[in-house]
């Protein structure tokens, strides 16, 4: 098939390249030039395990194609996938959803013979009505069908997931759309997964209800892991222990820090908002959100208490700052709020990451990028474990730091307890 995705972000992008190995042509669009100019290069603009290797082989076959054309794209295409933004809007908990209408008053324009138009962007209850509003005289016509098919895919394992994913979800009442879809997602699902049509409506809501139970799945763990603290028991046991229970499941389990992420926050606030629209409260979803704040603010206090409230020259290292492995993702990671706030003490902050330097922190005074975790660790007072990326989880820390007293604060639970106290670390963990 001939595929249009509007969007070369983490979901087009990934969502391309995966669609172009299975045979489909697919033009991947976007508004930056530079991206464009990088992946008709070959450059990958996001860090995305696997990628490359897929995008370059397909790019070479001529079954990719990088453009900002996009009349030509279109025009090429008989299913087109709108995977642009939908971050919170300022100063409100609703989604802002400029970027999917501006993509619907572009395609009216162009659009002249008959195209499938796919919401894979995460968007409220009523965003498709509101986009088959935009293109009604079309629609009149039968020119276009406007389904939703939302996206699961995770960031550090996208490929995978696309792959293979749990359940492909298709909204619309267009038969002769689904059929499409169902050919185009054969080679998808056609080993484990499930394909599943609904309402256009109800795929909206499967999104964010998905996304809004996971957050509180994690929130949980983390207030579980407050009250372990308190009780002197190790919240990976309790995790173990709930996690094996099938109905309950291991999976966003472990306690650590803050979610964050390019989707948890905005989307649980999102949810709220539409619940507000349609006169719902969702309570449980607003807990998640405070709980959620709340440990942002007391993993900072954690630090507070780890130093003793003494921050004079003390170096403090970060290992990992993204929210989490596998990514480069830095949206509302936990790891900002941190280190605003110690940049603001008299101490020094260090911080190394596998996916490199961020500009969150570049014009941060007294916040270093070091491209070597051992020149990082090296004298440090306090190393924080923020990320668990695989290259964290077998440290010889005493090696690194050279320095003697220096204390350690896991916030993924990677290492035991137990053997930091036999080296004699200092050694903080969560819920433990
Ligand atoms: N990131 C994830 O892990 C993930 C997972 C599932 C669903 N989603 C959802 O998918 C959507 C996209 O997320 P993302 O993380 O890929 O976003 P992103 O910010 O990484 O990428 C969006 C891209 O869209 C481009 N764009 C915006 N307007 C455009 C236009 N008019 N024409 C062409 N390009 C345009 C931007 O330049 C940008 O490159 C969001 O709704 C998000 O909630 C994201």
């Amino acid at each position: 098939m001939k595929l249009c995705m509007i969007g070369t972000g983490y979901v087009g992008l990934v969502s391309g390249v995966c669609f172009s190995d299975v045979g489909n042509k697919v033009y991947c669009v976007d508004k930056d030039k530079k991206k464009i100019d990088l992946l008709n290069n070959g450059k990958v603009p996001i860090y995305e395990p696997g990628l490359e290797e897929i995008l370059k082989k397909n790019h070479r076959q001529k079954r990719l194609i990088f453009t900002s054309d996009l009349k030509k794209a279109v025009d090429n295409s008989d299913v087109i996938f709108i995977c642009v933004g939908t971050p919170t809007k300022k100063n409100s908990n609703s989604a802002e959803l400029k970027y999917v209408f501006n993509v619907a008053r572009e395609l009216k324009k162009i659009i002249k013979s008959y195209k499938i138009i796919i919401t894979k962007s995460t968007v409220p209850v009523t965003t498709g009505d509101k986009i088959e509003n935009i293109l009604s005289n079309l629609k009149k016509r039968k020119l276009v069908d406007v389904v939703s098919n939302p996206e699961f895919l995770r960031e550090g394992d996208a490929i995978r997931d696309f792959i293979y994913p749990d359940r492909v979800v298709i909204g619309t009442d267009s038969n002769k759309a689904n059929k499409v879809l169902k050919s185009l997602y054969l080679p998808i699902i056609k080993k484990t997964s499930r394909y599943f049509k609904t309402s256009r409506k109800g795929a909206e809501l499967i999104k964010y209800a998905s996304n809004a139970f996971l957050a509180t799945k994690i929130s949980f763990i983390n207030e579980i892991a407050n009250l372990c603290e308190k009780t002197g028991i190790d919240v990976k046991d309790i995790s173990f222990g709930m996690g094996s229970d099938q109905r309950i499941g291991d999976r966003f389990l472990r306690a650590g820090p803050a979610y964050g992420g390019s989707c948890f926050p905005k989307d649980t606030r999102a949810l709220i908002d539409i619940g507000k629209k349609f006169n719902t409260n969702l309570s449980i979803v607003k807990s998640v959100i405070l709980s959620n704040e709340n440990r942002r603010s007391l993993s900072i206090k954690r630090i507070i208490q780890i130093v003793n409230n003494n921050f004079d020259n003390k170096i403090i290292t970060f290992l990992g700052v993204t929210f989490k492995p596998n990514t480069d993702d830095m949206r509302e990671a936990s790891s900002i709020s941190m280190i605003k706030y110690l940049n603001k003490k008299k101490c020094k902050i260090r911080y190394y990451d596998p996916s490199g330097e961020k500009v969150e922190f570049k014009n941060l005074k007294n916040v270093n990028y070091y491209e070597d975790l051992r020149d990082a660790c090296l004298n440090s007072d306090l190393i924080i474990l923020h990320t668990e990326w695989n290259e964290f989880k077998s440290l010889n820390f005493k090696k690194l730091v050279k320095k003697r007293n220096f204390k350690i604060f896991d916030m993924r639970n990677l290492y035991s307890p137990d053997k930091m106290r036999k080296s004699n670390i200092k050694y903080f963990g969560i819920g433990r």
